[in-house]
């Protein structure tokens, strides 16, 4: 009895164990939204001027390829809004949410010297309601924060048909933080797609060096893939 008891323990630790490494690692704690607002005020006050208004190549390879154009759009964490111009050139109903103001307000201005309508919301994302297949077209381009709980909303938030673009920098990346080191960014491993995404078609996966909006290649995620 007492043999069958150590067998019974031994299998349930092993189980445990089993199952502790199936489950992704933690992530480091997320740096206070507040602090991510103010950074992100500041690195868009100060550099504006010398930073790229082209939107992500992979973003306009993807809308190209798959001939997207028109509905709703989602530029998560979308900054000063290359990404959700872009877009809205392409006839999408698009919504920037950031928790950035000062980012937003050079979306509008940008907008509206480009004559397309941008919806700007400043929140935190983590506290947006993305809705239930409400959305065309979701980005997350460029958002080294915590990413983990938004991948379900995503999925969920999408339309039947709906694409989502994914462009991440991907942990193992030596060497990128942000230059005051204020800010640490939270990079993203490929694995943690795979279980929000369960059943979408991929249409793009790729994991290699690029070059990126930093001026510097990285080690990236290049992700798309399709809502059944
Ligand atoms: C590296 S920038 C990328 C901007 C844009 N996606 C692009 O590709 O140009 C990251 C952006 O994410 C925003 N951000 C970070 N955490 C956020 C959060 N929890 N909610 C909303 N926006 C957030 C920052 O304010 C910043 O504008």
């Amino acid at each position: 009895m007492h043999a069958r008891r150590q067998r019974l323990i031994f299998a349930a630790g092993l189980l445990a164990a089993m199952a502790g490494c199936r489950s992704a690692p933690p992530l480091p704690p997320a740096p206070p939204t507040a602090t991510i607002a103010t950074e992100y005020d500041l690195i868009y006050a100060i550099s504006h001027a010398k930073m790229s208004r082209a939107p992500s190549p992979f973003l306009t390879s993807m809308v190209a390829r798959l001939g997207l154009q028109g509905g709703t759009a989602l530029d998560i964490g979308g900054g000063a809004g290359r990404n959700s111009i872009f877009l809205a050139q392409r006839g999408f109903r698009v919504t920037n949410v950031d928790l950035s103001r000062v980012g937003l307000d050079l979306t509008k201005q940008r907008a509206a010297m480009a004559h397309v309508p941008v919806t700007t919301v400043a929140a935190d994302i983590n506290r947006f309601d993305l809705g239930q297949a409400r959305w065309n077209l979701i980005t997350l381009i460029d958002f080294p924060f915590a990413y983990r709980a938004l991948l379900p909303r995503i999925a969920a938030g999408l339309k039947p048909g709906g694409v989502v673009v994914i462009q991440e920098v991907a942990q193992g990346q030596p060497g990128l933080e942000s230059p005051d080191k204020v800010l640490r960014y939270t990079f993203m491993a490929r694995g943690d797609l795979d279980a929000p995404f369960a059943g979408f078609t991929i249409l793009h996966d790729t994991l290699g060096e690029e070059p990126t909006v930093w001026g510097v290649k990285a080690l990236m995620i290049r992700y798309a893939a399709r809502k059944p």
